[in-house]
């Protein structure tokens, strides 16, 4: 049986280990799927411990993701561009490799799921944490028009787009905001106190902006709120991403490609 799991704190509600029953359910394998709750300062006493129990590796959630880019010795291309890493597998040489699969769930979500385009379109990106950092690189796989990056504050916005080669990666203060973006991609951790929005001005909205929410919720998230107030068109929160970033993990460690929709379906009715 596979032995995997996610590193978290806190950890208990994650919804991974339904995810990946359930992909493991669809394609005919037996996999234990552990939550396991890492103590801040022992991240990597517990992978040690847990790969050596014969784990074939496991996915890190917050606050570990840039331990987990720590403890990897080979990384893939988003990780190295994420400065994060989100899965972990044990290759059969021995070798730890640290992938990070956030910013290519949400891009397959966007085009796969949401069937939004991104090519030449105008994307603002609310926030300048780890959380935009992990999908700055994969949206531009995209080939939009321009990501601006907008965020309280700004020297970390500027900071995060130094960090890029494109051209077309702008960190912009409030008067460089636009009207009418085609997405609006909002990856603040502000969304559960609820007052996302309150400092944004409406104009960045118009009749066929789409609005994304990194975070999932079972009501509309603030900032989705304030998005479909302003007027936008589409209103998504990260589900599909949570699970796109999942599948992908999932054909990390079993090279088994599964089928996403109905498992978003099912985690959004229950
Ligand atoms: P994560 O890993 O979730 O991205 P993070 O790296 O701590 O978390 O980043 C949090 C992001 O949310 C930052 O861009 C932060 O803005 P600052 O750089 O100004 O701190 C943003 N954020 C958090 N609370 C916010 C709020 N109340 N209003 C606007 N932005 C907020």
């Amino acid at each position: 049986m596979m032995l995997v799991g996610v590193f978290g704190n806190p950890v208990e509600h994650s919804r991974s280990p339904e995810i990946h029953q359930a992909f493991a359910e669809q394609v005919g394998l037996e996999i234990e799927y552990r939550k396991i709750l890492v103590p801040l300062d022992e991240f990597n006493k517990t992978a040690d411990a847990f790969l050596n129990e014969g784990a074939l590796g496991f996915n890190i959630t917050v606050p570990f993701k840039s331990d987990a880019f720590n403890y990897c010795s080979v990384r893939s291309k988003e990780a190295e561009l994420a400065g994060a890493v989100n899965t972990i597998i044990k290759l059969t040489d021995g070798t730890i490799k640290g992938h990070n699969t956030d910013g290519l769930g949400l891009v397959n979500d966007i085009i796969k799921n949401m069937r939004w385009i991104l090519e030449g379109k105008r994307i603002l990106i609310l926030g300048a944490g780890g959380a935009v950092q992990g999908i700055i690189g994969s949206l531009l796989t995209e080939c939009p028009r321009h990501i601006h990056i907008y965020n309280r504050t700004l020297s970390k916005a500027r900071a995060l787009v130094d960090s890029f080669t494109s051209e077309n990666v702008l960190a912009i203060d409030k008067d460089g905001l636009q009207s009418d973006y085609d997405v609006i991609i909002s990856g603040t951790s502000a969304g559960l106190t609820g007052n996302v929005g309150d400092d944004l001005p409406a104009f960045i909205v118009g009749p066929s902006t789409k609005a994304y929410d990194l975070i999932y919720s079972t009501s509309l998230t603030p900032f989705l709120r304030w998005a479909k107030d302003s007027g936008a068109v589409e209103c998504v929160d990260g589900l599909g991403m949570l699970v796109e970033q999942a599948a992908f993990a999932f054909e990390i460690w079993t090279n088994k490609q599964v089928v996403t929709t109905n498992v978003i379906n099912k985690l959004r009715d229950s």
